[in-house]
């Protein structure tokens, strides 16, 4: 079902009480604002627990979006979090995520984030390497606390997918090497009865449309786990990260949950009769939906090659088409008719990549008209940055 649906009264957006016009939310605004509908993130939560013949524990990447309103919704359907530094760790426990539903990962933790973490009783700090293991052993030492870490191994497994959003190759910075896995294991006896090895972890790369690696990564991981199991160490956890993407040119959204659905029967088939809390750590699939990063009109500029639509918010609002060529579906809020002018939709920002769409089709909009830049949810306003000294947009929840 689309979130955001064309309409002859102007763009909709799903809600719990039905479809709601965009416009109703815009009125006396003038600066860019990303809109969330709330219903759409449930409905999602709700998928994606039903998409497993086995229970599983929802940790939702806060990197994606970490907007209070959102994230308290969020949370009232009991999943934690997964979060890449302290800030993230604070925000979860700010609304409401208990400290043991949280999941630490990252490659740079600092001294004062590990210790902050242990202090607060964060449920698993995953490690992603043999010096962060040492810091984490040392800090549970100086604390006398007791800690639970997962090992985030590296099953070097390609996806297709942007090469800045892999981490689960040799090259990526993410995860141990399964050669450290021995190095990790004499660590871990040096701190028996403090630091307890609570399970594995992997996340393989972001915005992933071929299932398969991912399928392959969660049978790699319970070989390792039934083998460490096997020497006697006790672990509970088995965490398959996040990365399930979307399409951003699917229109209507039905191939998230097929790909969804297939996703959660072929996990469930390889973990079959794995005696294991099963982690996941889904961003992007629950929130880029969900999200639209609404825009104003400043010029249309005609060129002899080209019409510009300049938007007030580019780049510094939401850094995916630069940052990864991303393309989003680009609407009118209320189109000014049936024509369709091909047109580049750029920023205000001084840079040329600063664009959101080239060659799209739109009724051409004018001066003051809003534009709609669709599925925008995830990694968005997160990403935002004042870049040009331009503020930040605003966020709305519905
Ligand atoms: C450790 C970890 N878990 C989960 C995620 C969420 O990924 P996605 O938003 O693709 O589901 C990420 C993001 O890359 C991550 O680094």
């Amino acid at each position: 079902m689309m979130v955001y649906k064309p309409d002859k009264n102007g763009l909709q957006v799903n809600t719990s009480q039905g479809y709601k016009n965009v416009e109703d939310f815009l009125r006396g605004r003038e600066q860019p604002l990303y809109l969330y509908s709330q219903h759409d993130v449930k409905s999602r939560i709700e998928a994606y627990k039903g998409a497993f013949s086995r229970p599983i524990d929802m940790r939702f990447a806060l990197k994606a979006n970490s907007n209070r309103t959102l994230l308290k919704e969020m949370m009232s359907e009991a999943i934690g979090a997964d979060v890449v530094s302290i800030g993230e760790v604070e925000r979860a426990l700010e609304v409401g995520v208990r400290p043991d539903d949280i999941v630490f990962s990252g490659v740079g933790k600092t001294k004062a984030e590990i210790q902050r973490a242990i202090e607060v009783g964060v449920g698993q700090i995953n490690v992603e390497s043999l010096p962060e293991l040492e810091r984490v052993i040392a800090t549970a030492k100086f604390l006398n606390k007791e800690t639970r870490v997962g090992l985030r191994l590296n099953p070097d497994v390609s996806v297709s997918t942007h090469p800045y959003i892999t981490t689960g190759l040799k090259e990526n910075k993410f995860g141990m090497d399964i050669s450290h896995l021995p190095g990790a294991i004499s660590l871990l006896r040096t701190a028996i009865g403090l630091v307890q090895c609570h399970g594995l972890a992997a996340h393989i790369g972001s915005q992933i449309l071929d299932i398969s690696p991912m399928v392959q990564t969660a049978k790699w991981l319970r070989k390792i786990f039934e083998d460490l199991r096997g020497e006697g160490w006790a672990l509970q956890t088995l965490d398959l990260g996040g990365g399930l993407g979307i399409d951003y040119q699917d229109e209507n959204h039905d191939s998230d949950f097929v790909r969804l659905k297939e996703y959660g029967s072929q996990v469930s088939e390889v973990l079959s009769g794995l005696e294991a809390r099963v982690l996941v750590e889904p961003g992007r699939f629950l929130v880029a939906r969900a999200g639209a990063l609404l825009a104003r009109v400043e010029y249309v500029k005609e060129t002899p090659y080209k019409t510009f639509v300049i938007l007030n918010s580019g780049m510094n609002h939401l850094l995916r088409p630069s940052l990864y060529q991303a393309s989003h579906r680009i609407v009118s809020v209320r189109p000014r008719g049936p024509t369709l002018v091909r047109c580049d939709i750029v920023g205000p920002i001084c840079e040329s990549s600063d664009v959101f769409g080239r060659e799209k089709e739109l009724s051409l909009p004018r001066e003051g008209d809003w534009l709609a830049i669709l599925d925008a949810g995830a990694y968005g306003y997160t990403m935002a940055n004042s870049y040009n000294l331009r503020p930040l947009p605003d966020e709305v929840v519905v």
